[in-house]
């Protein structure tokens, strides 16, 4: 199965020049959401995973069906503003914008090893903050993980210290 052709793409969204890649389309497809999952599963169930941490919004359907399969807990990274209980937060910048992230303090221990998931890196701007969350609160980072990655942009610069794993690539 071609995982890409269950990704659509969408020209000039949400602002001219991007090339949206709207994944949503592949979580309609039962078999390709199902293989993309198994996928991550295989790659991290031999790994000594203690928590998988997922990006806002699109990292938390991967990320928490990842979480599930392997039994472990999920910790959500979210868009400012979201989380009820003490947090810690980062700004950063995207293909099509900014904003700030936040962890809860209390959802990592040091030395816990984690795997982040998101959907897409592109930029790398999204994925460094979280990587930086993660590090402020003493966790270890066995590898960043998306479904898509946009090489063009850059992303995996941002995120030198760290292993990133794309299942697809698209330009
Ligand atoms: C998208 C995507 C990644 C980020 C990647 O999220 O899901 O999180 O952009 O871009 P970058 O590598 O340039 O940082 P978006 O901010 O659109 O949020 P959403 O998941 O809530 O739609
Ligand atoms: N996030 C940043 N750039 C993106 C793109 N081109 N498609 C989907 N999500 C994105």
């Amino acid at each position: 199965m071609d995982l890409k052709k269950s990704v659509r793409s969408i020209p000039g969204w949400p602002m001219e020049g991007v090339i949206f890649r709207d994944l949503t389309t592949l979580m309609l497809d039962p078999a390709a959401f199902q293989k993309s999952c198994d996928i991550l599963y295989e790659r991290y169930k031999a790994s000594s995973v203690d928590k998988i941490v997922g990006i806002d919004a699109r990292g938390f359907v991967f990320g928490a069906v990842l979480a599930y399969k392997l039994g472990i807990g999920f910790v959500p990274v979210r868009k400012k503003g979201k989380l009820p209980a003490e947090t810690l937060e980062e700004s950063y910048s995207l293909e099509y914008g900014s904003g700030t992230l936040e962890i809860h303090r209390d959802a990592l221990d040091s030395g816990e090893q984690v795997v982040i998931v998101d959907d897409l890196i592109a930029t790398g701007g999204t994925a460094g903050a979280t990587v930086q969350l993660v590090n402020k609160l003493g966790a270890d980072i066995i590898e960043c993980a998306f479904l898509i990655e946009l090489p063009d942009l850059g992303g995996r610069a941002q995120l030198r210290n760290c292993s990133v794993f794309a299942i697809m690539e698209f330009e």
